[in-house]
């Protein structure tokens, strides 16, 4: 397990998937996502990549950019692939955007969190199916902990011709089978009945001496169920503005349960931030990230209120970089799938368009003249990246 190579207490604006990327591995113990639900017309393409913008609207379709990052997919996750392919067939391309999207960002995921560390997936029923699909082949089956159901009441409209949908989903995994796990600060007060019965349960053995135990309360409160029927939505003091806030009540839970005092919590779609105040709060460290300049203003207000931190916050916008690995950026089918969608399928020496398959990765800028850029050439540079037989790495030899 690794230190994280970031302070504490820091903020990024950018897309989480390259900061995540650069990000040192194991080096997290508790991510909370609450990222957008819904595969609608915003999010068909991945969110925040380069083909929301202007320069790549001319040449590249949604279809083109799903080939980039599925092919990622296809070559790292074969079975991932499968889930968000089968995903598309059943329901078209928002959906397998939606899905890949999440499916890159949740492979990040998996290997910055610590081997004892856990990952909570907050979605709703819009497709909370799919997420746990992927979150099953990600974490592997044996790594799901539980669906925890937030219930909260909403006003219906009278005329509507369907039950009031009125939960939140919350996928809980854990990376292996050592996660950390405190259940005494979630406790919470036994309902009546329970209180009566064990009341019973004393009365009828005639003496004050619990009962075999299936009655017997426990002082610090009741062991908690995976559904959550006292936390409402997010109104009055608390509420920000921000559309999607969730209730620092609920997070608190999650940060108790899986996370120690010290520990490091990082909420990759943090919006105004909830998990790192709460995280702040309860004493971890933390960071997040939001695609949203906005995310960094309410923060900062939400911890100069909550906690009188003024400038404590670090706000970042470069990406950084793992310590100690070359193999992120060098890793030649990764790179090429990505560097093949970014150049929108040119050769980035001589610019013609070639088929994927002709694109060799490769190294156009020279060390030498301040370069470490790797790029896709077809023939028409000299390749001087290599790739090592031993560590399957690929290094700059030579300038060209
Ligand atoms: C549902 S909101 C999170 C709300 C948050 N849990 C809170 O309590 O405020 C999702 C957030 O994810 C951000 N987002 C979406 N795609 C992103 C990406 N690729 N990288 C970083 N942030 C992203 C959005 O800007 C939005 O603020």
């Amino acid at each position: 397990m690794a230190a994280p190579n970031w302070v504490n207490r820091t903020i990024w604006t950018g897309d989480n998937l390259h900061i995540l990327r650069g990000m040192n591995s194991e080096s997290v113990d508790l991510i909370y996502l609450d990222p957008p639900f819904n595969s609608n017309r915003n999010y068909a393409a991945p969110i925040g990549s380069k083909a929301a913008g202007a320069a790549f609207k001319d040449t590249w379709t949604l279809s083109d950019l799903d080939v980039a990052w599925m092919g990622l997919i296809a070559d790292t996750e074969p079975a991932l692939y499968r889930v968000v392919e089968t995903a598309g067939l059943a329901h078209g391309k928002h959906t397998q955007s939606y899905l890949c999207m999440m499916a890159v960002r949740l492979i990040e995921m998996r290997r910055v969190l610590k081997s004892t560390g856990s990952i909570y997936l907050h979605c709703d029923p819009t497709a909370s199916h799919y997420l746990k699909t992927l979150m099953d082949v990600v974490f592997g089956r044996s790594g799901f902990r539980n669906e925890i159901v937030w219930c909260y009441s909403r006003m219906a409209g009278n005329r509507q011709r369907q039950l009031s949908r009125a939960h939140d989903t919350i996928l809980f995994y854990a990376k292996t089978d050592q996660w950390t796990f405190n259940v005494d600060p979630i406790r919470l007060p036994y309902a009546e009945s329970s209180r009566n019965r064990s009341g019973y349960a004393k009365s009828s053995l005639g003496s004050g001496r619990p009962s075999s135990g299936i009655c017997e309360l426990n002082p610090n409160g009741k062991f908690p169920e995976d559904w959550i029927t006292h936390i409402p939505f997010l109104r009055g003091k608390e509420y920000t503005g921000f559309k999607t806030q969730k209730p620092l009540a609920l997070l608190e839970r999650i940060i108790l349960a899986s996370s120690n005092e010290g520990d490091v919590v990082l909420d990759p779609f943090c919006g105004c931030a909830t998990a790192c105040v709460s995280a702040e709060t309860h004493l971890r460290q933390w960071a997040g990230i939001d695609l949203s300049e906005k995310a960094v203003e309410l923060v900062e207000h939400r911890l100069r209120d909550h906690h009188g931190l003024f400038g404590d916050i670090i706000h970042r916008k470069d990406i950084p970089k793992q310590e100690g690995v070359l193999d992120v950026m060098y890793k030649n089918r990764e790179t090429k799938h990505i560097l093949f969608g970014e150049q929108e399928g040119q050769c980035n020496g001589c610019k013609y368009s070639f088929d994927y398959r002709h694109f060799e990765v490769d190294h156009v800028v020279p060390q030498s003249k301040g370069g470490g850029v790797i790029s896709a050439t077809c023939n028409c540079y000299v390749v001087i990246a290599t790739r090592s037989r031993a560590t399957g790495l690929w290094s700059i030899l030579s300038p060209v």
